[in-house]
């Protein structure tokens, strides 16, 4: 932890400034040390560079939901493959003309948060090429440590916390940026308002969430009978989802290479033209399976929608609301959705009727982008062999 990281820090709970002690320090790092609060006494630790502030009591709620995540990291996405789905994923959003989330514009100088940073892939690939002045990639799990073996520059800084109990002062970020994780947190539109109170007034907050469309497959609208089936078919999906998530790491893998090998049923049927009913037969069959370009694809997305405890869906609207009631304006609704971008523009939300300035680029399609992103896909293995 580099020592300027405390100009942004405050104890969680009474949000006075935290004391530092050191026992190790190496290359003008903190790698272990202890943060205390004087007034409510609390002590954390910094392990290997990275500040691990939690609250035990709060964290129980939490365990289960931290763990499965800790073994989708460790255990099921460690293959270098996921690098590249998330390379092509960027190269098809351009393909399609999208306007994309991130734009180095809106980095650079800044002081920027990255909420639920995972390994720090967004770190990697994005914002650390955008001249930041701070990133600060924070993480309730195990993974924030090899975000930071992965991101060890002069101006990164890795905290283990909660997104709802940070350790952060209000209003000192210029940026934050959070990638598919409101939607796995108990209450995603709370996690967005917490968030929304560490960043300045004129601050840009920029967020993807699972859209409602997307899971609820109403954007298709073939016939009533498919679209009865499919709600069907992700009310039971859901269901499972209560039982599979309680479940432990190897259950849980067990049930994700099921569904990886229906979905490769049903990708293998879905290529003959003669198959092609009994491949819509084995899809709308419970419980869904979710597709990919590979087994290990499979396997990521599936034990990733069976283990997350948490795994919410919004439309665009809720969003929208989101960033309204916490004092957002200027909001704009990028283009893979539920992708958005506001100004903090008030400290304290004002209950008004106003209606707020928005701006709408055109929307890609899920399964349009998906087929342009399997396509990229299949064209790389050629280039490869
Ligand atoms: C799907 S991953 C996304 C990671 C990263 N943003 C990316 O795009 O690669 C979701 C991440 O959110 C984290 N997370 C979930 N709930 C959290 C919470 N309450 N506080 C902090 N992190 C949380 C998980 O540990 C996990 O690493
Ligand atoms: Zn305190």
């Amino acid at each position: 932890m580099k020592k300027r990281l405390l100009n942004y820090m405050c104890c969680p709970d009474c949000k006075k400034d935290f004391k530092l002690f050191i026992t190790k320090e190496a290359g003008g790092e903190v790698i272990t040390g202890t943060l205390v609060c004087e007034h409510c006494r609390k002590k954390y630790p910094i392990v290997d560079g990275v500040a691990v502030v939690l609250n035990d009591k709060k964290l129980k709620d939490f365990a289960k939901t931290k763990k499965n995540w800790e073994n989708w990291w460790k255990k099921v996405r460690q293959d270098d493959d996921a690098e590249l789905y998330e390379k092509l994923w960027t190269e098809a959003e351009k393909n399609l003309g999208g306007e994309p989330l991130y734009k180095k514009e809106h980095f650079t100088g800044k002081v920027v948060l990255d909420a639920g940073c995972g390994t720090g892939r967004h770190i990697k690939s994005d914002f650390s090429k955008y001249n930041c002045k701070e990133i600060i990639g924070v993480d309730i799990g195990m993974q924030v440590f090899e975000a930071k073996k992965k991101n060890n520059a002069a101006n990164t800084h890795f905290v283990q916390a909660d997104l709802t109990n940070l350790p952060f002062k209000k209003e000192v970020f210029d940026v934050f940026t959070s990638h598919g994780v409101l939607h796995h947190t108990p209450n995603p539109k709370y996690t967005f308002t917490c968030l929304s109170r560490h960043l300045k007034v004129g601050g840009r907050a920029m967020i993807y969430v699972y859209h409602k469309e997307w899971a609820h497959h109403t954007s298709h609208k073939k016939s009533l009978f498919l679209d009865a089936m499919y709600a069907n078919g992700v009310m039971v999906w859901q269901g499972i989802r209560k039982v599979s998530s309680r479940m432990p790491h190897p259950v849980i893998k067990g049930f994700a290479y099921t569904m990886a090998a229906k979905a490769s049923l049903q990708q293998a049927l879905e290529k003959k033209g003669i198959t092609k009913p009994l491949a819509s037969f084995v899809k709308l069959m419970p419980p869904f399976a979710y597709l990919g370009v590979n087994f290990h694809e499979r396997l990521i997305r599936n034990y990733d929608h069976y283990s997350a405890t948490f795994n919410y869906f919004q439309s665009i609207e809720e969003v929208v609301e989101w960033y309204k009631q916490a004092g957002f304006n200027d909001v704009e609704i990028v283009s893979v959705p539920v992708s958005i971008r506001g100004i903090k523009e008030k400290s304290k939300p004002v209950k008004d009727n106003k209606p707020l300035r928005i701006m709408q680029y055109p929307l890609i399609e899920h399964f349009e982008f998906r087929k342009e992103w399997e396509q990229l896909y299949k064209a790389h293995k050629r280039k490869k062999k």
